[in-house]
């Protein structure tokens, strides 16, 4: 199909439905823009408008002409040529209706995409004349910024509407993934332990929420911390997500609802919009932070050995200027002489890892990068003052800020990130989406900082099995199971969770 002779026609004008419309136009498309309500169609205009002139002055001489709002699909010319976007509310019943009438209208020809960002693709196509000419088109807000679109056929869906919709993105300059129509399809399914666990350890009280913000910032590579962005994206859309996940994959433990953000949902404390949510907003600018303690710091002992082979490790102590003994042996850690060992967080507690050594023990997290990590959380051993102090003054000397957080198994990034990547691999074993489309939808549809397979290639399938491995020993709770295709991968040795590196034994 020549693109920009396609009718394009959005039902709903609200967030979603006006920023779709403003790409249709851009991409060269005429656009006819529908919503019940008259004061939002003038708002959607207004907006369009001044969007436009800062983006594409050139297009507001024919505006008029090329954008058409009313206020039911009737109103517009039947085009059979017509693609219709719906992003109308997030109810199955009035999508039903719209969808339906959509139908009758345009006839049997169009494509009917919905923006729909939690149900069931299946479910929308159901019961209506032509479920066939139905399928997914899930963009992200704000729609003329973020790339990425989820195309996602249902299981009625025509084959050849995937490849239509697929080019129509692209032709709006999106980069469009596919995704099996499941819950949360790619982004808000693999996403969703970057919430959960980050509010499991702030319900743990392993660190206060601010802290696990910065950590998962300063030592994860992320842009946002999980609290700042339930804030901003609000508490009830996001516990709405949740729990819509949760409840479609028969209340999975993976994907619980956290009670920590229920109590702010029930006190309307949504977030940003309603001046506080986690933190409290002046002017836009969140004024609550706990403020810890400094760490008390100690001279770093002499005759440092590094046991084992671990280039995170050794780059730590080069930040500080240190050149440790090399050890060979099986697990890496750092030996301070008269003080005890440091290892990188492996998914058990600093107390259980003191009992096998016979050592005072401290671990550190695991960062995105060891060179350009600004702050690191730490935990210790009961004993283990004494060196936590000397491994504060090791920090401090590579320019690392130390932060001491509970004792937790896999502590903060570690955790949260290898939950993420159980996420991604559970979406490869069920054929959700490909690998390619995995990481891609992640890096657009969140700003993560590494596709959550190509944060497997860097940690290694081993490590975030046997880290999870230790998480489901400690908690006896299946939220934490590793996915088959992560074990599997492992048994076989793979470096990596692609199904390339699988195929050859598959
Ligand atoms: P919104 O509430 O801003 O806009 C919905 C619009 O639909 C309203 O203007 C309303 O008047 C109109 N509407 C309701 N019933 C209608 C009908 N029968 N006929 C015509 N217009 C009707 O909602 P928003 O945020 O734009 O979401 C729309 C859809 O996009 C939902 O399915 C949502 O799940 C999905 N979505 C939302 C995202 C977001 O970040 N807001 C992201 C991705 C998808």
């Amino acid at each position: 199909m020549t693109n920009s002779a396609l009718r394009i026609c959005v039902i709903g004008a609200g967030t979603m439905g006006q920023g779709i419309a403003q790409v249709a136009l851009t991409a060269g498309h005429n656009v006819g823009l529908v919503d019940l309500d008259p004061d939002q169609l003038a708002t959607a205009v207004s907006d369009i408008r001044s969007r436009l002139t800062r983006r594409a002055p050139g297009l507001l001489q024919h505006l008029s002409e090329r954008l058409l709002t009313a206020p039911s699909v009737r109103d517009l010319s039947a085009e059979p040529n017509t693609v219709v976007v719906e992003a109308v509310v997030e109810n199955l019943a009035i999508k039903h209706a719209v969808l339906q009438e959509a139908l009758d209208h345009f006839g049997p020809l169009c494509r009917i995409a919905t923006n729909t960002s939690s149900l069931s693709i299946t479910d929308i196509a159901a019961g209506l004349t032509r479920p066939d000419r139905v399928i997914g088109m899930h963009f992200f807000n704000p729609v003329p910024v973020m790339q990425l679109v989820e195309v996602v056929p249902g299981v009625q869906t025509d084959p050849a509407l995937v490849d239509e919709i697929r080019q129509l993105a692209v032709s709006w300059g999106k980069t469009p993934t596919v995704a099996r129509s499941t819950p949360g399809f790619i982004v808000n399914r693999i996403a969703r332990p970057f919430y959960g666990e980050a509010l499991r350890l702030a319900e743990e009280n392993v660190a206060p929420f601010d802290v696990i913000d910065r950590l998962i910032r300063g030592a994860g590579g992320f842009r946002m911390g999980p609290f700042e962005l339930m804030d901003l994206v609000g508490n009830d859309v996001n516990e709405t997500v949740t729990r819509t996940v949760w409840t479609a994959f028969n209340f999975d433990p993976r994907f619980a609802p956290s009670l920590l953000q229920r109590e702010l949902v029930a006190a309307g404390r949504l977030g940003r919009k309603t001046g506080a949510g986690f933190y409290v907003y002046a002017d836009g600018v969140a004024i609550t932070a706990s403020s810890p303690e400094p760490e008390p710091t100690r001279p770093v002992p002499g005759g440092i050995e590094l046991h084992g082979d671990s280039a995170e490790l050794e780059q730590w102590l080069l930040r500080g200027g240190i050149t440790g003994e090399l050890i060979p042996g099986p697990h890496p850690y750092l030996s301070l002489p008269g003080l005890g060992n440091v290892r990188i967080t492996r998914g058990v507690s600093a107390q259980e890892e003191a009992s096998i050594d016979k050592v005072p023990v401290v671990l550190i997290d695991r960062p995105l990068d060891m060179n350009a990590v600004a702050c690191l959380a730490f935990s210790g051993s009961e004993d283990s003052a004494d060196l936590a102090g000397a491994v504060t003054g090791l920090l401090r000397r590579a320019g690392i800020d130390p932060i001491r957080v509970g004792d937790a198994p896999g502590l903060i990034v570690a955790r949260v990130v290898s939950m993420i990547i159980n996420e991604a691999a559970e979406a490869l074993h069920l054929g959700i989406a490909s690998a390619a489309d995995v990481d891609t939808a992640m890096e657009l549809g969140t700003n993560y900082p590494l596709g959550p397979l190509a944060w497997a290639d860097r940690w290694s399938p081993a490590y975030v099995l046997s880290l999870l491995d230790s998480l489901h020993d400690e908690y006896r709770d299946s939220r934490y199971r590793a996915s088959q295709w992560l074990r599997s991968a492992v048994r076989r040795d793979r470096r990596s969770l692609r199904p390339s590196h699988l195929s050859a034994e598959k």
